[in-house]
């Protein structure tokens, strides 16, 4: 089985690769630091295709799936996982950082999905998994571009599903809550002191379940995994959701 994962390199996405490492696959590790990758690639005696790609820049976004499938074979199963966040005022944002992000957490992973899509609907079979964010759901005030990003992301994802189970293609869209990585800790300290909301309403989960419980899903067909387990609340009822983060969300310092 071929994996191919973005933004390999930390956080999420490394947790995912050590998680298909354990389960026997093949994995392409994608990211810009690919010193990082070479390391993580040192832990597994399965086999592993390295790529720099930065995904910012649209001439590399696709460019590296043939090498990868003439190494590793046909994809299996594609992880859109790599993004960047901001935690800004929108007013003070410049919009072309805005932009970029939206090329990352959005473009890149519709412009993979539709490429590496197409050869799986050729072949009947494959999985695409979305890493989305519960700010898809749940958007958070100070973060408007993220939130626009994940938001497309989860809606194209979740109606994908439909239109390719025909091809015998499956989607799994992931709503990570805060999830213990380097971007969890720049957001936390992005909106300053914890509010007791937030340290109610938004605990932190682990990675490595996060990469099981993906990897799980995609043995399952399952359509979705919001993790930690407490966010289920905010699909359920979103109008109180809605409010609670209006009102309790600590608001970004200026700058
Ligand atoms: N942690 C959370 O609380 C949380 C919550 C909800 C959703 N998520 C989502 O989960 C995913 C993984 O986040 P994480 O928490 O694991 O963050 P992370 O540790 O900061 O990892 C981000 C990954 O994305 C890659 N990346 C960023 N910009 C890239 C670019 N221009 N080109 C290629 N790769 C790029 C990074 O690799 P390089 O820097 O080496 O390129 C890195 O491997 C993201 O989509 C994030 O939005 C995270």
């Amino acid at each position: 089985m071929h994996v191919a994962i973005t933004g390999a390199s930390s956080g999420i996405g490394e947790a995912l690769a050590r998680e298909y490492f354990s389960r026997r696959a093949d994995v392409s590790l994608v990211a810009r630091r690919v010193e990082l990758l070479e390391k993580l690639a040192k832990q597994t005696d399965t086999r592993t295709h390295l790529v720099q790609s930065d995904l910012s820049d649209v001439s590399q976004v696709t460019s590296w799936v043939d090498a990868a499938e003439q190494a590793l074979g046909p994809i299996d199963v594609l992880i859109n996982n790599a993004g960047v966040q901001i935690i800004r005022a929108f007013t003070d944002t410049p919009f072309d950082e805005g932009r970029r992000l939206l090329q990352v957490d959005l473009l890149a992973p519709l412009e993979l999905s539709q490429f590496v899509a197409r050869r799986m609907v050729a072949r009947k079979q494959g999985v695409i998994v979305d890493v989305a964010s519960m700010a898809s759901i749940a958007p958070t005030p100070g973060m408007a571009f993220y939130n626009a990003a994940k938001g497309g992301l989860a809606a194209a994802s979740e109606a994908l599903r439909a239109e390719l189970a025909q091809h015998g293609v499956h989607v799994v869209t992931v709503y990570p809550g805060l999830i213990r990585t380097a971007m969890e800790v720049a957001g936390r300290a992005a909106f300053g002191e914890e509010t007791l909301m937030m340290k109610v309403f938004a605990p932190s989960g682990d990675a490595d379940v996060l990469a099981r419980l993906v990897a799980d899903a995609v043995e399952a067909r399952s359509e979705r995994v919001i993790y930690p387990a407490l966010n289920v609340l905010a699909r359920h009822f979103p109008a109180a959701t809605r409010a609670l983060l209006d009102a309790f969300t600590p608001r970004v310092p200026p700058g």
